[in-house]
């Protein structure tokens, strides 16, 4: 394909992934797959001028502002173009049949763009970014930076049947070559993007796809053998297949979602792994030694996974998340034991979402308090992996390359 036609196509995917409110991910795989006569390379290109596009798009609108070029959908994509690549020419995007049609202002956004010393950085939306968690300007930058990178391919082992040496004996014996994650004692890194329908062949028992930080925020979660666990807000249940492992089949966990239809990727899992210690049918009268409350978030820390999500993100749908996390935890209130855990997850970076939630729920419920993990935690991982707040932890995606997490962990006393 010639430069000009993979811009076109760039520029129709994102004005496509933003008008209509999809996934960037499904739609681009979605292209690929109706246009088969895309090479590897043009592919691997199409996927990086878009998704770099939508990383910086907020980045890219406030150097549009500040030099007076029309924010449109053509405009940003050219700009990070140019200013991410500044041995193309301009002309060379004309050339060929399904190439750009030539305007007036592109010479000024080529001028502007190969001019713009360093590249164009992502950034969160001035309203978003009053509210990131507490940082200094050179912390916000190395967050910035790291939403470039790629996101990694993870998996946490079924080790109640294999170890991470047995997995990646397997996976090198189909040419797959992983290493073990740095932090979490449960997980692999795949070194290449290998496609779901690859990995789903060689899986079986042996793993799950799980990112390293969604493994630590369940190693943190205090899970003992015998446990009686509610998983509220289940979903697929990456989590909840690994708190079965680390459960060794002993003890049960009921798993709820408010969208059963999101339940049935768990179940077929549950199924296919014979796991006896899941149970799919919760009872108000119930009671549980540990409700897990991996809540829907606004995804701040999956950012680099789903750009989309930020450009879509207004303050009325956090606002309504916010209910329901809090009406999540009145839930979990009631439905844990006394001496029991409540858990508290998001993939969030806003304190709206984390710290002041945990503190708005400990006003309003005086018999529960805060468990410091802080100690525990130092015998399995390294602290400064974490940034630790008065209401729980954040695990920031920049520090290990992951998604982010914030995890709070509360006990009820009476
Ligand atoms: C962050 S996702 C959970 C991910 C899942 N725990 C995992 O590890 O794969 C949040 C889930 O909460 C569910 N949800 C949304 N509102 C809910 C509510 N009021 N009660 C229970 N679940 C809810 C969503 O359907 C979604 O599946």
């Amino acid at each position: 394909m010639k430069i000009g036609a993979i811009l076109v196509t760039s520029i129709e995917l994102v004005d496509k992934v933003i008008v209509e409110k999809l996934s960037a991910k499904i739609t681009l795989n979605k292209f690929v797959r109706k246009n088969k006569y895309i090479g590897s390379k043009d592919r691997k290109f199409l996927y990086e001028i878009t998704f770099n596009t939508l990383k910086k798009y907020y980045g890219l609108i406030d150097v549009c502002k500040r030099n007076n070029v029309d924010i449109s959908t053509r405009n940003l994509v050219l700009l990070n173009f140019f200013n991410k690549f500044k041995n193309y020419k301009l002309d060379d995007l004309y050339k060929g049949k399904y190439s750009l049609n030539k305007k007036y202002e592109d010479l000024y956004i080529y001028t502007r763009a190969i001019n713009y010393k360093k590249e164009i950085e992502p950034k969160l939306p001035d309203w978003l970014e009053k509210k990131i968690i507490n940082q200094s300007e050179s912390e916000k930058k190395s967050l910035y930076k790291s939403m470039l990178s790629e996101p990694r391919f993870d998996i946490a082992i079924n080790t109640k049947k294999y170890s991470r040496e047995d997995v990646k004996k397997k996976l090198n014996k189909h040419n797959i070559i992983g290493n073990n994650t740095k932090s979490s004692l449960v997980g692999i890194t795949i070194n290449d993007r290998i496609p779901n329908s690859e990995i789903l062949k060689i899986k079986k028992n042996m793993f799950e796809v799980q990112d390293e930080g969604s493994q630590l925020m369940t190693l943190l979660i205090g899970v003992k053998p015998n446990m009686k666990i509610l998983d509220l807000c289940a979903g697929k249940g990456t989590k909840t297949i690994l708190i079965s492992n680390l459960l060794k089949n002993e003890g049960m966990i009921t798993v709820y979602d408010k969208f059963m239809q999101r339940l049935e990727v768990l179940k077929k899992r549950v199924k296919e792994l014979k796991l006896k210690n899941i149970n799919f049918n919760l009872q108000n009268k119930d009671s549980f030694d540990l409700v897990l409350c991996d809540v829907p978030c606004s995804g701040t820390g999956t950012w680099r996974r789903r750009p989309e999500n930020i450009i879509w993100l207004e303050n009325q749908e956090l606002v309504e998340l916010k209910v329901n996390q809090t009406n999540i935890l009145i839930k979990a209130a009631k439905l844990c034991k006394k001496r029991g855990r409540l858990v508290y997850i998001t993939c969030s970076l806003l304190s709206d979402e984390n710290d002041l939630q945990i503190k708005k729920f400990l006003k309003d419920n005086k018999n529960f308090t805060i468990i410091n993990i802080k100690e525990d935690i130092s015998k399995y991982f390294k602290n400064n992996i974490f940034k630790f707040s008065k209401y729980g932890l954040t695990l920031k995606p920049d520090t290990l390359n992951t998604d982010g997490y914030f995890i709070s962990i509360l006990k009820k006393f009476a």
